[in-house]
């Protein structure tokens, strides 16, 4: 696994889709930027996201909140106190680490021995095995649960007091090493606030500090007003916004999975109090359905119920995906109750509430929040398009290929215009067809390299179409249009490739899977 996620991290840097930021002054830990590939992937991740909420929901609004707020929000959001990741190094490796992580990464090894187990068990019996009995039954499976609800049960405890002694002491317990050297010789636990903090204004002296922000919900909290006034929303109405966050991470591990500059996709959802369960549980199945929507299997995707839940929220869930380093967080949702709004009218002496014209009572309402990392989703999704095949080529051999085999509405080129040779006016027919399709797909046009090796440039991209302008395409106006999962190759008229791809590639076909 560990391989495969090496590949794909030169594969995204070959083929342009992620380079490491400020590489020729060697790099600058967990910041990354997007190539000319990359960028029109993320901003087609990030068109679906918005569509399926703003456009789908007439009750969801978007916003553009900016990045540099009032200092007193992140005292209010708790950010100050409590933005913190408990850190540990090791003395001799003299590596830092999550504490949290480590017990997490711990738990999660016990986990994939149970798994193994199950899996091995499966083979064993076939059709007549029952998962549940097994799993409350099997010696060893019992044994290792026990070590990890033990754990659990510790650590959230832990946790929740803050008692950073006993998270060290889990760790020795648990006899937990470096994962680099080894070595079990840790510091004590201590904690980190996350946030980047930055001074307002010219003059040092007078500078006010202010942070970057960390997530962008708070931008749509304390817009929560003007936008319910200005656009006379009704409760249950939602407010949706993309936009970049900062976090101080600790431990910057698997590429653009944990950045320090990154991009979240959020949505707040305002809901009369006492019927936010039922709003959670919604939010829950279409944030579900979405994921499912762009070709992810069901068995790549899981719920992950918190079982530490912030003091604030009543519900927690995450979902998430299987990367090639283990099932991991994508996406949170989050009952949040009032906290938010109540903590800014607290802090900010302004009232943030709703007037319920039904009831006539004035009221703060409760908040259902889905929080998505562009980034990650963007992981996601090409971890999830990453495939190595053998493959029979025209004349009989087995190659190797590399494709990309990313939903059609995500790929970042649509469609690759080859003419077959440089000669003979087909370069000139093919830039024709391409000027009459650019202005609906993004078009590749394409002439050096043999047809083949065209192709799999396109593979590794994931372009979906190919079409091939000959000699004959002179003679009666068709071409062979390629398609990039099964490598089928058909001769059709020029005047059918628009019917033929934009049903396809369409973001209205992909958003009429979510109605
Ligand atoms: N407003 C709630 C919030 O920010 P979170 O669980 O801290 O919740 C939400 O973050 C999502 O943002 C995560 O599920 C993840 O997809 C993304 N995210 C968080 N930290 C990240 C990081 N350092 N790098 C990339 N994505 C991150």
């Amino acid at each position: 696994m560990d391989d495969l996620f090496k590949k794909l991290i030169s594969h995204a840097k070959e083929y342009g889709f992620i380079f490491p930021s400020s590489e020729i002054y060697d790099g600058l830990s967990a910041v990354y930027d997007y190539g000319q590939n990359g960028v029109e992937l993320k901003n087609n991740i990030r068109k679906y996201w918005w569509d399926s909420m703003v456009l789908l929901h007439e009750n969801i609004v978007g916003i553009d909140s900016a990045i540099f707020m009032h200092p007193e929000i992140w005292k209010a959001s708790g950010h100050v106190g409590a933005f913190n990741d408990p850190l540990i190094d090791n003395k001799d490796s003299k590596k830092r680490y999550r504490a949290d992580v480590l017990i997490e990464d711990y738990m999660e090894k016990i986990d994939t021995k149970i798994r193994k187990e199950v899996a091995k068990a499966v083979k064993r019996f076939g059709d007549s095995f029952d998962e549940k009995q097994f799993r409350e039954t099997n010696p060893r499976v019992l044994a290792n649960q026990k070590k990890i609800d033990d754990v659990r049960t510790r650590f959230v405890k832990a946790a929740e007091n803050d008692d950073l002694k006993e998270i060290k002491q889990i760790i020795i317990d648990c006899d937990i090493a470096d994962p680099v050297s080894g070595s079990r010789n840790w510091t004590d636990v201590r904690q980190f606030n996350l946030m980047f903090e930055t001074k307002l204004g010219s003059v040092s002296d007078d500078a006010a500090s202010i942070y970057l922000r960390p997530e962008t919900a708070q931008g749509i909290f304390v817009n929560f007003l003007n936008v319910q006034k200005s656009g006379r929303m009704r409760i249950p109405f939602g407010i949706a916004q993309v936009g970049k966050a900062f976090r101080n991470e600790i431990v910057a591990r698997q590429f653009i999975f944990r950045m320090r500059e990154f991009e979240q996709m959020e949505m707040q959802y305002f809901v009369k109090p006492g019927e936010e369960l039922e709003y959670f549980k919604l939010w829950k199945e279409k944030r579900m359905k979405w994921h499912k929507s762009l070709g992810i299997e069901d068995h790549k995707l899981r719920f992950h119920d918190h079982d530490k839940l912030a003091h604030y929220a009543n519900a927690a869930t995450d979902i998430e995906f299987e990367f090639p380093f283990g099932f991991k967080e994508v996406e949170g949702i989050h009952s949040r109750t009032d906290f938010d709004l109540s903590q800014h009218q607290k802090f900010s002496g302004k009232k943030l509430q709703f007037y319920d014209p039904e009831s006539k009572e004035n009221y703060t309402p409760f908040v259902i929040e889905t929080s998505i990392g562009l980034d990650r989703t963007f992981l996601l999704i090409l971890s999830n398009a990453y495939k190595e095949e053998k493959v029979t080529t025209a004349n009989g051999k087995l190659e190797d290929r590399v494709v990309l085999k990313l939903p059609p509405v995500l790929a970042p080129v649509k469609l690759a215009v080859l003419p077959l040779v440089r000669k003979d006016g087909l370069p000139e027919k093919a830039r024709a067809i391409m000027n009459s399709l650019k202005i609906e797909f993004n078009c590749q046009y394409e002439e050096k390299d043999s047809i083949g090796r065209r192709y799999r440039r396109q593979d590794a991209i994931g372009t979906p179409y190919c079409i091939t302008i000959d000699h004959q395409t002179i003679k009666d106006n068709t071409i062979t249009i390629r398609y990039r999962d099964s490598m089928k190759q058909d001769r059709i008229s020029i005047t059918d490739i628009r019917k033929i791809i934009s049903d396809k590639v369409s973001f209205r076909t992909a958003l009429s899977k979510l109605l």
